[in-house]
């Protein structure tokens, strides 16, 4: 069987700095896990249009959906915002998602117990959390038709649509509960089924795929309620699945739980592909950051998490994930801070290199 495959797209700004200290680490585990995996690098954004006058070539395109797993920094910059919008650099990164379909974006909340005090909620609230929100990313409101302003009568009307079919529903029901049987098995599904129809059908179709995956606890939730249980007891949940509308909200308030924009990672996943996996990309939340590129500040953890994710998801190595992950808690528990992670005055933060050494580190000594 050949390596297991990762398409390796830096991007601008400081996505080629963290992308670095991702490559330290895939070098790791080839050179001391014995696990290999077959790594071509190319363009998105606007190094792509520098050089391509696009910011996908069809040909990186084209990769992207032969391989295992994508693994993306970030696109974007000042220098860019001139450009038309169709060969923005943020017109790359949409044209990857749309066409691989990823139709689930997987938005982990996880703190650190060394950043707990980051978080806005008290420690204890906190510490040890590890959830991971699975939001609809293809359809719903964002979507729908009809749409748009019209005239009625004597004043305007802003029409939105939200509409699910039963197929979108299911396949993005059937994301979450692998994911969860890979995590703690316990998914909570959250919509509004008392007031939009939408939200009955969604959860119909989704006690409907549990009774696939009879090991999984599957319990519902209205949205609103859910978000009032993720700021009071985020620890009492494992996995949730939503709509892209009210994913959109709770991933976001979800992720402020733990802290800083440098620590956190995503993935968004579609179909089964030939071999069983799905189509998957990889990324950080965060952008290009261009107010600290190119200076050796920005945290690498975000994007090395977002690899420990292509581990855990798509090649199987949920243990070795685990293993990466716990070595970035190791070095925020020894004390190692990038500029982002720093609250206390007079104190020299560790440069980019510096983290990602510190996790190489870390990993050597968790043989
Ligand atoms: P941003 O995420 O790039 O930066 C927001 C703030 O967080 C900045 O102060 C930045 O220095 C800091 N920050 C971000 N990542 C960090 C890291 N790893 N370590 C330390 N500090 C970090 O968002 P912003 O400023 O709104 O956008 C900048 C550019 O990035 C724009 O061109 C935007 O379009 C693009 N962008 C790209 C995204 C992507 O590639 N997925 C997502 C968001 C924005
Ligand atoms: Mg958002």
């Amino acid at each position: 069987m050949s390596n297991p495959s990762l398409l390796i797209l830096p991007g601008d700004g400081i996505g080629p700095e963290v992308m670095a200290e991702v490559r330290k680490i895939i070098d790791w585990f080839g050179a001391k896990r014995g696990i290999a995996f077959d790594v071509s690098e190319d363009l998105v954004g606007g190094c792509a249009y520098d050089k391509h006058g696009t910011p996908l070539h069809d040909d990186t395109m084209a990769k992207a959906q032969e391989v295992d797993a994508v693994l993306l920094g970030a696109v974007g910059g000042p220098k860019y915002d001139v450009l038309d919008f169709s060969v923005k650099p943020e017109r790359g990164l949409l044209r990857l998602r749309k066409e691989m379909d990823l139709y689930a974006n997987l938005r982990p909340a996880q703190c650190f117990d060394a950043l707990a005090d980051f978080s806005s909620l008290k420690k204890d609230v906190v510490a040890g959390l590890d959830i991971m929100i699975v939001r609809e990313l293809t359809s719903g409101i964002y979507f729908g038709e009809p749409r748009g302003i019209i005239e009625e009568g004597n004043e305007r009307v802003g029409i939105n649509t939200q509409r699910y079919t039963e197929s979108e529903i299911d396949r993005v029901a059937r994301s979450a509960f692998e994911l969860a049987m890979k995590r703690g098995k316990k998914l909570c599904s959250m919509e509004k089924a008392n007031v939009m129809e939408s939200g009955i059908l969604w959860r119909e179709v989704v006690t409907e795929v549990g009774k696939e995956y009879p090991e999984v606890e599957l319990s519902h939730m209205y949205a609103d309620a859910g978000a009032m249980q993720l700021c009071r007891a985020p620890k009492q949940f494992d996995v949730i699945v939503t709509d892209n509308l009210f994913g959109d909200l709770l991933s976001d308030a979800a992720a402020m739980l733990t802290g800083s924009l440098g620590m956190l990672p995503s993935a968004s996943l579609g179909k089964p592909m030939a071999n069983g996996r799905p189509k998957a990309l990889y990324e950080p939340v965060h952008g290009s950051a261009p107010d600290i590129a190119g200076q050796g500040k920005a945290n690498p953890c975000a994007c090395i998490l977002s690899f420990a994710m292509a581990l855990r998801y798509s090649f199987d190595l949920g243990a070795e994930a685990d293993r990466l992950e716990a070595a970035v808690e190791k070095v925020l528990a020894d004390g190692v801070r990038t500029a982002d992670l720093l609250n206390e005055e007079g104190r020299t933060p560790a440069s980019t290199t510096e983290m990602g050494d510190a996790v190489v580190a870390a990993l050597d000594a968790s043989l």
